[in-house]
């Protein structure tokens, strides 16, 4: 048994938080599934946009919220399946976008709003929450249960 996981990282810039994610991408495993929580303007998207870079994705200008589309796809070393739950009224509507297809597939999977649509997060899964501290700074902090993300979180913390 591996007991929670947990790191605490600060960044000061938009570059800093698209720095943090080419880091994060660089420690993902297919499976690996991200839940994005944090207000309007935190960076969710950002981060997604910086994983993006880490796996090589041809072009991470395509990284945009899902709002509309609920669910975009990047392929790069790994598929990245990006989805937003802004929307969302309930998990359930994730279930019918096809969100096990993703988490349980080959790919890593990042869920902007993950708050919203708790019920369909597969119990191991690595929850980032981004707090807004300043104009420009963000508290970010990694935090899940399981081998994986003790990997992950563990990996971040001791590369910064
Ligand atoms: N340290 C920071 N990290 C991330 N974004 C920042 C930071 N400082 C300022 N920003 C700004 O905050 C906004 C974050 O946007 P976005 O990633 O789309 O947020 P979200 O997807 O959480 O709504 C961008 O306009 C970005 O320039
Ligand atoms: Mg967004």
């Amino acid at each position: 048994m591996s007991a929670d996981a947990k790191a605490v990282l600060t960044t000061h810039s938009p570059e800093e938080t698209v720095a943090l994610g080419k880091r994060l991408a660089l420690l993902l495993s297919p499976g690996d599934v991200l839940a994005l929580i944090g207000p309007l303007g935190a960076g969710k998207t950002l981060l997604v946009k910086g994983i993006a870079l880490g796996l090589a994705v041809d072009d991470p200008r395509e990284v945009t919220s899902p709002t509309f589309v609920l669910m975009n796809i990047y392929e790069g070393k790994m598929r990245i399946h990006h989805f937003d739950a802004y929307r969302l009224k309930s998990a359930g509507q994730m279930f019918e976008i096809g969100c096990e297809d993703a988490f349980y597939g080959d790919g890593v999977s990042a869920i902007e709003w993950a708050d919203r649509v708790s019920d369909c997060l597969p119990a191991e899964h690595i929850r980032v929450e981004i707090e807004i501290t300043g104009k420009a700074d963000r508290k970010i902090m990694f935090a899940g249960t399981g081998q994986r993300a003790r990997s992950v979180i563990d990996n971040l913390s001791a590369s910064q």
